[in-house]
Order: structure tokens, then C-alpha cells, then sequence
């Protein structure tokens, strides 16, 4: 394939035609930040995290979307960058349950991740008018708190594109656009498989699964009963891809 030669930061990068700013970044070693993108996906520029300059263009643009060109010459790391990357998610935060320390979440979310980087915390995001959401608790398996939803829309890819079932989407327009199922339906009342692929890909803790540790070790602690364990098939292979082995081998047995 044709490579297209770039300069980004300065240096020179080579990448193959077709690719995105963000992809020729990442083959030179040079990091963006991102928050909606999940490669293959889920490329929709939404979330305005990776804005990157480029000489010439008057605007900021997405390096998740945007092709790469023969002498093209990229900015990633700019004042100006930085102050759009912090308003961003100051943006964010000023809609969002900020309550960090009783989240599930709390130490492995990527909006957290980047606030820290940015410094930005709940003392500097924008005041201005907030959602309240009541949490979807109507599925067995697992719970949506959309007060947590940055919009990223992984979750509505991941379940459509990759799962095939296509229960989970945008309600709604504008400041009162929120993921659910159609109806207003609760997740549990579609006819979700309850693979739990769109918690694995939410980058907050608006997806979770719920804990039933305690009725299990209760379960167990009961002399008049017998306990059976199963797990469930996407178990059986997201374990093994945690411990090396090619994506899809079933580690029944293993575990
Ligand atoms: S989703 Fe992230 S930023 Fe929001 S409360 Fe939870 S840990 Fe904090
Ligand atoms: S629930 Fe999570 S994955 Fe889905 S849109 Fe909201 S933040 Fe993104
Ligand atoms: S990561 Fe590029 S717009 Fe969200």
C-alpha cells in the first residue's frame, strides 16, 4: 500500500494511505488523548478529545476521523490544544455525577484519567444546568447510570456491531439526549443477551455489572443447600485474552 509522509510534532512519520491522524500518531509513537474512539467501532469524532492542529486549517480537527495527506504537517501538544482538551471535559463534568470515591469505576475511568492529566477536578469544571437520571437497575446483570454518561456511544456500537443485537441507543435530542433502549424500555425488559460487552467498553461508570458476592457466599455458607457454579460463555473467552491466549479460545476448564 502507499504511504503518506507527514510531519507530526515536528518529526517525520510515514503512514499508510488511509489512515487517520491518530493511527499515523500511534505508528510514531506519539499519543492523543481520545475518549469516544474504539478502533473499528466506534469512529465518530464525537467527544472532541483528540482535536489536533494542522498548519493551515482554521479549525481544531478530530485526529480520530481525520485523513492524513502528503505533507501534511500536525500539531498535537499545542497551549491551544490543551486549553480545548480541558474545556472539553470541563463540559463534561459540569453534567456529570461527580462522586468519584463511591464510584465502581474510580481509579480505571478514562474520563477521571484525563481529568488528572489536564487538571481538571470538581472545583473547575462549567456550572450550568444538570441532568438527573434514575439508574437502570431492570436487567439481571448489570446496572445503567446515565447520570455518569459522557455520550460516547461505544456501548450503542459495541452491541449493534460487534454483538449484532442493536437494543441500545439515543433517546431523545440536544441537552436531553440519553442512551436507552426504544420505548423507554428498561434494559431488562429488551432482549439483551447480557453479554456485558458495552460495560467493557465504557470508558466511566455509567455501565456496571451488579455484585452478587454476598448472596453467593451466603448461598455457600447454607448447609441446606447444594451450590452449582456456571459461567457465562463470554467468560469463558475474555478470561483467556487476559491471560495471553488468541481472542476466542475457551478456557473452560482452565480457569
Ligand atoms: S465515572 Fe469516573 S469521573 Fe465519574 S464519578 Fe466515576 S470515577 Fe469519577
Ligand atoms: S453508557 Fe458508557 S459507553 Fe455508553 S455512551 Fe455512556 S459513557 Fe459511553
Ligand atoms: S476520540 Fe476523537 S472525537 Fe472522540
Amino acid at each position: 500500500m502507499e504511504n503518506i509522509n507527514l510531519k507530526i510534532n515536528g518529526l517525520d512519520v510515514s503512514a499508510p494511505a488511509g489512515s487517520t491522524i491518530l493511527e499515523a500518531a500511534h505508528l510514531a509513537g506519539i499519543k492523543i488523548p481520545t475518549l469516544c474512539f474504539l478502533k473499528e467501532i466506534n469512529e465518530i469524532g464525537a467527544c472532541r478529545m483528540c482535536v489536533v492542529e494542522v498548519k493551515g486549517a482554521r479549525n481544531l480537527v478530530a485526529a480520530c476521523v481525520h485523513p492524513i495527506n502528503e505533507g501534511m504537517e500536525v500539531y498535537t501538544n499545542t497551549p491551544r490544544l490543551i486549553k480545548s482538551r480541558k474545556k472539553t471535559l470541563q463540559l463534561l463534568l459540569s453534567n456529570h455525577d461527580k462522586k468519584c470515591l463511591s464510584c465502581v469505576r474510580s481509579g480505571n475511568c478514562e474520563l477521571q484519567q484525563l481529568c488528572r492529566e489536564y487538571g481538571v477536578d470538581d472545583e473547575n469544571f462549567f456550572e450550568g444546568k444538570v441532568n438527573h437520571y434514575e439508574l437502570d437497575t431492570s436487567a439481571a446483570h448489570m446496572v445503567r447510570d446515565n447520570n455518569k454518561c459522557i455520550l460516547c456511544r461505544r456501548c450503542v456500537a459495541v452491541c449493534e456491531k460487534v454483538q449484532g443485537i442493536g437494543v441500545i441507543g439515543t433517546n431523545n435530542r440536544g441537552f436531553s439526549t440519553m442512551i436507552g433502549s426504544a420505548f423507554e424500555m428498561g434494559l431488562g425488559e429488551t432482549s439483551c443477551v447480557s453479554c456485558g460487552q458495552c460495560i467493557a467498553v465504557c470508558p466511566t461508570g455509567a455501565l456496571y455489572e451488579k455484585d452478587y458476592t454476598q448472596k453467593i457466599l451466603d448461598a455457600i455458607a447454607d448447609p441446606d443447600k447444594y451450590v452449582v457454579v456456571q459461567t457465562a460463555p463470554s467468560v469463558r473467552a475474555g478470561l483467556g485474552e487476559e491471560f495471553g491466549y488468541p481472542m476466542g479460545t475457551d478456557v473452560e476448564g482452565k480457569m
